[in-house]
């Protein structure tokens, strides 16, 4: 089953629902192995989610508002997926379609943590937050150690190791000095090093360990140990959309049908037939020998079928997740010439969240600002607001990081609220549990076979898309191969 040649067969006939990640890798390596697919896709482009926005585009929500982008070339906004991990396959995909990578910043020493509800007045660096908590975390442990508070769990030799391994991680004092945390340069500096006499000076004013117990800065540090979010990471070069444009030509553009709605899914004894509606308003049917429905499994609950009750129930199954994204363009690139950041994240407990600088356009005159990227109750929150009130939110929250300029340079937004996007509605799914639904649809109903990231264990990634688009053509090759 392993063989993917149809050696003395016809070619099958395959209709692929959706042509997002899932639907266009599932086209696409089907088409490889000589499978006769079409692609049925509601939207006027293709990539679902993997969706990059530029200047002239438009973002119309389920209400009818429209914005369109009024972004100047070269500046582009990943309101979908946007960083790539080097063991995912999506990587594979982009080597096998030439489509060229850059490093995507994840996490910056010089990006801020904000946590607003911890008392902080202004942003803190990570670099110094770091300084600070693996200092005072060293010096504790030292002084612990030293003093035999472990001696249950060290041998001698062990307990001088440690503190050794402390001292440097945390650059700390000596034992004599009582292994005190001080600061110190890698906290930065209010100046920098130059040439001559001029040293630098360090940054004063060095919290002490309660104070910063207290801002919580600690908690933040977590997020780039992930296996799926630590450095480095990667984005296609001039916007994600990049890798759907490639699958899809790769797949024929003749193969793939936008603008065109699923409105009955058909399992027939020797096949299936599937309905669709053109924009014109025209009804379609299509028969095949087997369907992939890659569409989020929301939509799909949704649209008639034959599949029986236990297959809608568990369409039904998973919870939808909002997340949305505001890009800022700005006039000049601030966060380069004033801050000295190149790229990354600044993280908060605003309702922003997050706040992402741009990898890429370095030293270039614009550039554009992620304000906000959210989910569940902060993205649902903005979803409620029309754009130019999400706009100023935005802005409001970002100034108690960046001042006034965050306002003042600011030269055009657009906003997407993944719940309010025609035919998608959500951001991602989760599942209550990986039995039941989600088993049941990891199997074929009849003819039809389902794909996508809400079948895999990356879940809002591309790479579930992809990984479960391989499993659905080897789930069919193996049928075909067999039968
Ligand atoms: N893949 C998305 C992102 O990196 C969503 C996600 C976030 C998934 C965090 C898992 C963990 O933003």
């Amino acid at each position: 089953p392993s063989d993917f040649t149809l050696t003395g067969r016809g070619a099958k006939k395959v209709v692929v629902l959706g042509a997002g990640i899932a639907g266009l890798a599932t086209a696409y390596e089907l088409g490889k192995a000589g499978y006769d697919c079409t692609v049925i896709e509601a939207l006027d482009r293709v990539g679902g989610r993997n969706w990059t926005i530029r200047g002239g585009d438009r973002v119309t929500e389920l209400n009818g508002s429209t914005q369109t982008a009024r972004f100047s070339d070269g500046v582009y906004m990943n309101a979908g997926p946007a960083r790539l991990a080097q063991w995912m396959v999506t990587m594979d995909y982009c080597r096998e379609l030439g489509v060229p990578l850059e490093v995507f910043t994840n996490s910056n020493a010089q990006s801020y943590i904000f946590n607003e509800a911890a008392g902080m007045t202004t942003p803190v660096r990570w670099r110094t937050a770091k300084s600070d908590v693996y200092g005072y975390i060293s010096e504790l442990l030292s002084t612990a150690t030293d003093s035999g508070a472990l001696d249950a769990k060290l041998t001698a030799q062990d307990k001088e190791r440690l503190i050794s391994f402390l001292r440097s991680f945390g650059a700390i004092g000596t034992k004599a000095n009582g292994f005190a945390y001080t600061g110190g340069e890698r906290r930065g500096h209010s100046v920098d090093p130059g040439a001559g006499e001029q040293p630098g000076t360090a940054l004063g004013s060095v919290p002490s360990l309660s104070e910063v117990l207290a801002s919580g800065v600690g908690q933040r540090f977590s997020f780039e140990f992930g296996y799926d979010q630590a450095m480095l990471m990667f984005q296609p070069v001039g916007g994600m959309d990049a890798i759907p444009r490639a699958i899809a030509a790769a797949v024929g553009k003749n193969r793939i049908m936008l603008r065109s709605k699923v409105t009955r899914i058909t399992d027939l004894a020797d096949g299936v037939e599937v309905e669709y509606q053109e924009h014109n308003g025209r009804t379609r049917k299509i028969k095949a020998d087997f369907c992939v429905a890659a569409m989020p499994p929301h939509i799909l609950a949704r649209t008639p079928h034959n599949l029986g009750p236990d297959v809608q129930a568990a369409l039904a199954t998973p919870t939808v997740t909002s997340s949305g994204k505001i890009g800022l363009e700005y006039r000049r690139r601030w966060w380069e010439t004033d801050e000295n950041i190149y790229g990354g994240i600044t993280n908060t407990d605003l309702d922003l969240s997050v706040m992402w600088y741009p990898s890429y356009g370095y030293g270039t005159r614009r550039g554009l600002v992620i304000g906000y990227y959210h989910n569940g109750a902060n993205a649902d929150a903005y979803a409620a607001l029309p754009h130019a009130q999400r706009e100023r939110r935005a802005i409001e929250q970002g100034m108690k990081i960046h001042g006034a300029k965050y306002r003042d340079e600011l030269a055009s937004s657009v906003s997407v609220a993944w719940k309010l996007q025609p035919h998608i509605e959500g951001a991602w799914v989760g599942w209550p549990s990986r039995t039941g639904a989600y088993q049941l649809l990891n199997r074929p109903a009849g003819h039809v076979h389902f794909a996508g990231d809400w079948l895999s264990y990356m879940i809002a990634w591309q790479s579930g898309a992809l990984e479960s688009a391989r499993k659905a053509v080897t789930d069919i090759h193996r049928r075909v191969l067999t039968h």
